[in-house]
Formats: C-alpha cells, structure tokens, sequence
C-alpha cells in the first residue's frame, strides 16, 4: 500500500518537475511532496506506524524516494538559476568603451581661438604677451597716453568711472603704458583683454568686448615696420586675401595715426549691420607712438621711435566666421558657442 503509494508519489512528483514552468511552480511542488505537511512526511507518520519487520525495506524505498525528488528538484532549480542569470547578463551587459552619456566635450569661444593664434604669431616674432589689470587708474587709461582730463578724446570713449576715481579700463593701451614702464626699450609686446564702454548695446554695440593691444619699441622703426608687421598679422588670421584701406585716423596716442580698414567679410561690402552698410569694417586703429606717450613710459624719443595697433578682437572673430550680432558673443547659447 505505502510502497504503490511511495511510488506514485516518485512518478508525479518527478513529472510535476519535469514540468514547473517557473520556479516558484517548481517550489510549489516541492512543498506539496516534501514540505514538512507534504505527501511524503504523510507517508512517513504511516511508515512509522508499520512493524518492524516490514520498515526495513519499505524505508530502503522512502529514502530513494526522497533522494530522487531532492536530487531532481536541485537540478530543475539549479537549471531555473541559469536561465535567470543568462537573460539577466543579455540585459544588463554594459559597453565599458562607451563615452559616459551626458558629457560632451567643450570648445573654445571663438575670441579664445583668435587670440590663441594672435598670441602664436606675435610670440613667433619676439613679442611678450602682456596682462593688465581690468581696474585701471586715470593716469594708465588716461594721462600717460597722452589724453590729459581736458582732452575731447575723452568723450568719445564712454566710461564707467567706479566710486574711488578709478575705472574700468576702455582700451588695452594702458597696457602700453605698463609694458614701457616695466620691460624698458627695447620693447616688443601684445596685451590681449577685455575692455569696458559706456555704450548702448545693439547688434554692432557691446559694453565689453576684447582688444588686443599691440607695441614695437626699438631704434628707427617707422612705418614701412608698422605695415608689415598689420600685413603679417592679418594674413596669419584670415588665411585669406582680405582687401585692406588705410586712412589717417586720429589718436592721442599715436602721430601719425591710421585707421586700417578691411573690406567687410560678412557682406563682402555691399553693406549690411555690421559694416553700418559701408562696405567696411574699421579693424585696427595704429600710428606710431607720439612721443609725449614714449615719455610717460619713461622712455627718450629722441632715442627710440615705435609703433603701436589696437585690434578689435571681437569684431575680428564676428568677421572671421560670419557672426552678424555682437550680442551673441557674450550670450553663453552653447547652441551658438558649440559651432566652433
Ligand atoms: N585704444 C584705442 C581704442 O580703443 C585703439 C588704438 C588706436 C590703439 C591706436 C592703439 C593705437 O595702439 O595706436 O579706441
């Protein structure tokens, strides 16, 4: 009877394994055959009952029983713990290689760019790379360049005077004033950096931008000097023919003083905002430097002569790649600032 029953209990016990689809069905069945109220715990109570004679070989058979249903039911679920780790690993493999999501990898402003290769040509040529202080005093922007408190050239520079008499800075010729007093003659040096005006903001108007100041101080330079160092300098930017015009321009500073124009790179010089519809874009402001300035930097004129530029570094990058907004340089789109 127990042994039919023991039986039977092997037969579907092992089919019901065989086929658990999941395993929390395997355990089901598990429980139901050899949980401790299970089929078989039953059938040992009865077992236990039996006289002895009779338990020896029908216990020979529980055992088996019980050994085949544990040794089958370990496989199945050792078989089920596979399945689940395989299609765990086919989910969740990951690609190490990847770059992390999220980051993407910065550029440079395109005034940074400009510079960058502004600094590389100049320091090719034995010019220092100067720095000067954004905060400037009346005397460095002012009176040592030439432009005493009277002067009308004062007006024309809109200031931002602070509380304590000092400024900030509307050009990057201090910076000259600076160099001379400094390095002495003679003297070969560029002062990039940011400048500050008083002015209405509009597409062509900004009240900061950057200039890159520039100075040659030696014996006998002259003009001839001047133009083949503004020759030099705009071809190594615009890696292209750029027409040019050179007018006389007037600066406290510089006697005598140019204005050197280039065509207009947006419009080719049909006239659009950035050129104010003149077909030309005022680009460097340069002279040889007046002596009263030579002076303030302690320098003889009798002695040494130079030269000196002002480049508008902001307008160059607006020209070089096409930007007809002076606004979009200082509005941090990254939309705009990752074109470059
Ligand atoms: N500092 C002048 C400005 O910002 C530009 C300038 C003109 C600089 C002539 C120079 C120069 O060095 O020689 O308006």
């Amino acid at each position: 009877m127990l042994e039919a029953q023991l039986e039977e209990l092997r037969r579907t016990t092992l089919a019901r394994f065989a086929s658990a689809f999941s395993q929390e069905n395997l355990e089901e069945a598990r429980v139901e055959a050899l949980g401790r109220k299970g089929t078989l715990a039953q059938i040992s109570k009865e077992f236990g009952k039996l006289p002895p004679e009779q338990r020896a070989s029908l216990g020979k058979l529980l055992n088996s029983v019980k050994q085949d249903l544990e040794s089958e039911y370990e496989a199945k679920k050792h078989k089920f713990e596979q399945e689940q780790l395989a299609a765990r690993l086919e989910r969740e493999w990951l690609d190490v290689t990847l770059p992390a999501p999220g980051v993407r990898p910065g550029s440079l402003h395109p005034i940074t760019q400009i510079q960058a290769e502004i600094e590389d040509l100049f320091t090719s040529l034995g010019f220092a790379v100067l720095d000067g202080p954004e905060v400037e005093t009346e005397e460095h922007n002012f009176d040592a360049l030439n432009i005493p408190p009277t002067h009308p050239a004062r007006d024309m520079q809109d200031t931002f005077w602070l509380t304590n008499g000092h400024l900030l800075r509307t050009h990057t010729s201090p910076v000259q004033v600076r160099g001379m007093r400094a390095l002495g003659p003679p003297l070969r040096m560029i002062a990039p950096g940011r400048v500050f005006r008083n002015e209405e903001v509009d597409a062509s108007h900004e009240h900061t931008f950057y200039q890159l100041e520039g100075m040659m101080v030696d014996r006998n330079v002259s003009v001839a000097n001047l133009i083949y160092f503004m020759k030099t300098l705009l071809s190594g930017i615009f890696h292209r023919d750029v027409v040019v015009r050179l007018r006389p321009g007037y600066f406290p500073f510089v006697e005598p003083g140019f204005e050197l124009d280039i065509q207009c790179l947006i419009c080719g010089g049909s006239g659009c905002a950035v050129c104010k519809q003149s077909g030309w874009v005022e680009l460097m402001p340069c002279g040889l430097v007046h002596p009263n300035v030579l002076r303030s930097g302690g320098i003889d004129p009798d002695e040494w002569s130079g030269f000196a530029f002002g480049l508008g570094l902001t307008r160059m990058a607006m020209m070089r790649y096409g930007i007809d907004d002076i606004r979009q340089m200082q509005g941090g789109d990254l939309r705009f600032l990752t074109q470059f």
